[in-house]
């Protein structure tokens, strides 16, 4: 029985909640291994919508164990904000279904008062718009050796000096910004305040998933954002600062490689990103507009409008490989009913020059230009479909080309934002 890592396979938003939810009914146990609250994952479960940006999906689900491992960055008061949320909602969340690694990573006040002061910055050259929530700087004290880890509160008597060793860099840094410096007792006041209400759910999480493993429990990675926002295999520096790749639910959960089986990736039938940065097929038109309002693509977080483009294969094909993708679901093909023609994106031409994949450069990413196959639209519509019966013969086509081109196979097709709108060519969980 293979363990399942869901990822995002263009630049996050595909729909991981409803599959990741679709999914974690045959799942134990639900494990977040990277990013923070920065994610926003809607689930609609019998018509009643709970958003979620930290917690993973499984915490809606009645005898699912919740995980938020190592490789995550914590900010506890949206942890606890969220769980109150979620309980108005008649979610239960206690210590026994919902456990935090040890050695997680805790975004402060100071994480997130420097990178919105960094994204309001006009003098920088590059605006990434980030989702001001304090990841990038959390990420940056964590390989900085610096970082304040959950299992630091449970010994106040260490923390000051963890305080000015975090102060020690953040003091010079605030006054170069020219930034109020910080107070040392601020912080503290800060760490003490949530410490009780969050160590409960403090656990050796990489312990109790090898046993899980080991007992033959089906665990359940989510990742957040996606491929294309990877920090070593994105569009760098218009990225977020964790690996969202699929190996990094080993590292980010405290398992080995071999924990992971199925590399389910997820896809739009289109593509949209939000924030700063390269993105070849981005329709500036009306066609655009009119994907952005039929898929309703506003960010779950930031209320942000989503930039919207045609379905980009050369990207996706990059992904397989990056993740080791072994099946796509694909979502939203709804949307792209009534259409009269389609485009797909199938190669760029770089300086006249035709090329297979995205360069890593910054400046030939923004130069490369999308080469187009044009592909009629169909009649009829796809949403609410449930079998590939349902769907018009040349929607059909249009999925067979995508896997052609991507180099994998669509294991789950999602028609619409209801959960059992789902047509399965394969379940990952049965590999
Ligand atoms: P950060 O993760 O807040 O540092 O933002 C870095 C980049 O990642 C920005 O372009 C964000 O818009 C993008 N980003 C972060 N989280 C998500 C997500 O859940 N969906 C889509 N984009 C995201």
């Amino acid at each position: 029985m293979a363990n399942v890592v869901v990822v995002g396979a263009q630049w996050g938003d595909e729909g991981k909640g409803k599959i990741v939810d679709w999914l974690s009914t045959a799942a134990d146990v639900v494990v977040r291994f990277q990013g923070g609250h920065n994610a926003g994952h809607t689930l609609v479960i019998d018509g009643k919508v709970f958003k979620l940006a930290l917690l993973p999906s499984g915490i809606v689900r009645p005898g699912k164990l919740s995980v938020i491992g190592n490789g995550v960055v914590l900010d506890p008061h949206h942890l606890l904000a969220e769980i109150d949320k979620l309980r108005q909602q008649g979610v239960e969340i206690t210590p026994d279904n919902l456990k935090i690694a040890e050695n997680v990573s805790l975004i402060l006040a100071l994480h997130r008062e420097l990178d919105a002061h960094r994204e309001s910055a006009t003098d920088t050259g590059v605006k990434i718009g980030t989702t001001k929530r304090g990841i990038g700087p959390a990420y940056e004290d964590k390989v900085g050796r610096r970082a304040i880890r959950l299992t630091d509160l449970a010994e106040p008597d260490y923390l000051d000096e963890k305080i000015e060793r975090l102060l020690s860099h953040h003091d010079p840094l605030r006054r170069g910004l020219g930034l109020e410096p910080l107070s040392h007792a601020a912080i503290r006041d800060e760490l003490m305040s949530v410490a009780d209400k969050v160590l409960p759910y403090m656990a050796v999480t990489f312990d109790l998933l090898d046993t899980a493993r080991r007992d033959g429990k089906r665990i359940l990675f989510e990742g957040a954002q996606g491929a294309l926002l990877d920090v070593d295999h994105g569009t760098y520096p218009f990225v977020t600062s964790s690996n969202t790749v699929a190996g990094a639910a080993a590292t980010g959960s405290g398992l080995g490689p071999k924990a992971i089986g199925y590399v389910l990736g997820i896809a739009k039938a289109y593509t949209t990103r939000v924030g700063g940065g390269p993105f070849p097929t981005e329709l500036h038109d009306e066609i655009g507009q009119l994907i952005g309002d039929k898929g309703h693509e506003y960010g779950v977080n930031t209320g942000r409008r989503r930039r919207c483009g045609w379905f980009d294969a050369v990207l996706v094909r990059q992904t397989v490989k990056t993740s080791g993708i072994d099946g796509i679901a694909l979502t939203k093909l709804d949307i792209l009913d009534g259409f009269d023609e389609i485009k797909i994106c199938v190669g760029y031409k770089l300086d006249g020059k035709d090329i297979a994949y995205l360069p890593a450069g910054q400046a030939a990413q923004a130069r490369v230009e999308p080469v187009y196959e044009t592909f009629p639209g169909w009649e009829g519509a796809t949403g609410g479909a449930r079998s590939w019966a349902d769907l018009p013969a040349q929607a059909i086509k249009y999925v067979r080309y995508i896997e052609e081109l991507i180099g994998a196979p669509v294991a789950l097709l999602s028609t619409s934002p209801e959960r059992d709108d789902t047509i399965l060519v394969q379940n990952p969980f049965q590999d």
